[in-house]
């Protein structure tokens, strides 16, 4: 996989066009998912290894994408650890057990990552055999930030209260949580290199919630650790944050292979500020891919103009795309960057 486009970015070596991958690329904006989830449930499609590699494989086929994401959920770590999940239509994730008050964490289980998260490890190997040396599987995590988000609130939060007032009333219980969840993190991203993923993904999606400091304390210092934890050797590492505008020279701290940066900001100001051999990888705004193709082609060749002679970019969109964004843009985004040469 060392020659993909992927991995060759990913290490700021050239390559003849930028490649393409879009985080929520296995999902809800293609009728083949629906297919597939109208007979099973989301935590049912995850610990299915068949079914998981089914839809992993579904941009795969269907939009000649540059890489595979598995199929799974940040959210699993967090289920490991105890949590009782479940995902509902229109609420989203919910934790039945909130995690509060330090008899909630110090009763949190010891986690043998292999005996509950090992349905992750069988779905990356069916994945690799059907991928067959085709694109690199990028395989990913949550950062202790935002899953640890989801255990306070219990679920999906807009202003995060409960998790900042246990930052800030009770910092030593929320780093307790947090090293939890980073050594979980580590040993479970270990299991996915293990089992064949070739890049790995930490999801921070809702660091954008904290000061600079308390990003600085609470979120960027377990990224590092689980960063340095890794037995990744020729594995690229990609740190992606909502907030990477602003937190991305913290960010290359953690020494990262690439940085996944929101659309919020130029994308070349922001690599010219990071250190030499750290890639980035964006950042189309999602809602491009609502408009008409015109715009679409025309704004990603505004970015791709933009990143001209710089090697070490991924094009990728600012965040997830959203469920009701039509497949053939999707595709057609896909084919625009295919097509594009330096
Ligand atoms: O990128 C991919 O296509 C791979 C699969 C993937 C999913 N979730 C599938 C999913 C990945 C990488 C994730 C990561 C994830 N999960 C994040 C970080 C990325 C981001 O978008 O910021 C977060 C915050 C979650 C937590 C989560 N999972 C939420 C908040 C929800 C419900 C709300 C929503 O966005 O739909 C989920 C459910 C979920 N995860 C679905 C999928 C396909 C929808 C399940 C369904 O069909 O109802």
């Amino acid at each position: 996989m060392q020659d993909s486009l992927l991995i060759k970015a990913a290490f700021s070596k050239p390559t003849e066009r930028p490649p393409v991958w879009m985080m929520r690329q296995a999902g809800r904006f293609m009728k083949e998912y629906w297919e597939i989830k109208n007979k099973y449930s989301f935590l049912e499609m995850c610990k299915t290894p068949e079914l998981a590699a089914d839809v992993t494989m579904l941009p795969v086929d269907l939009l000649d994408i540059d890489a595979a994401i598995l199929f799974s959920d940040i959210l699993v770590t967090a289920e490991a650890m105890g949590g009782d999940l479940s995902f509902t239509a229109g609420v989203g994730p919910r934790f039945s057990n909130p995690v509060r008050t330090a008899a909630d964490i110090a009763a949190l289980p010891e986690v043998d990552v292999e005996a509950k998260l090992g349905y992750v490890r069988d779905a990356i190997r069916v994945v690799k055999q059907r991928l067959n040396g085709r694109i690199p599987l990028i395989g990913f995590a949550g950062a202790p930030f935002t899953v640890m988000s989801y255990m306070v609130e219990g679920g999906s939060s807009k202003d995060f209260k409960l998790t900042k007032l246990m930052l800030h009333n009770h910092p030593e219980l929320a780093k307790d949580l947090l090293s939890r969840i980073a050594k979980v993190t580590v040993d479970y991203l270990n299991m996915q290199i293990a089992a064949g993923v070739d890049a790995i993904q930490i999801f921070d999606s809702w660091a954008m919630a904290l000061s600079w400091n308390d990003y600085k304390e609470f979120s960027h210092h377990y990224i590092a650790e689980i960063i340095s934890g890794l037995n990744r050797k020729d594995i690229p590492v990609i740190s992606f944050c909502k907030g990477s505008s602003v937190f991305a020279p913290l960010m290359a701290e953690a020494r990262p292979d690439v940085i996944s940066i929101d659309w919020n900001a130029d994308l070349l100001d922001i690599k010219k500020r990071l250190p030499q051999g750290i890639a980035v990888q964006g950042n189309l705004d999602p809602h491009i891919l609502y408009a008409d193709k015109k715009v679409i082609r025309e704004r990603i060749h505004q970015l791709f103009e933009r990143m001209r002679g710089e090697p070490g970019f991924i094009f990728n969109l600012g965040h997830g795309i959203m469920p009701d964004i039509p497949f053939d843009h999707v595709k057609y985004a896909v084919q625009v960057v295919r097509e594009f040469r330096y």
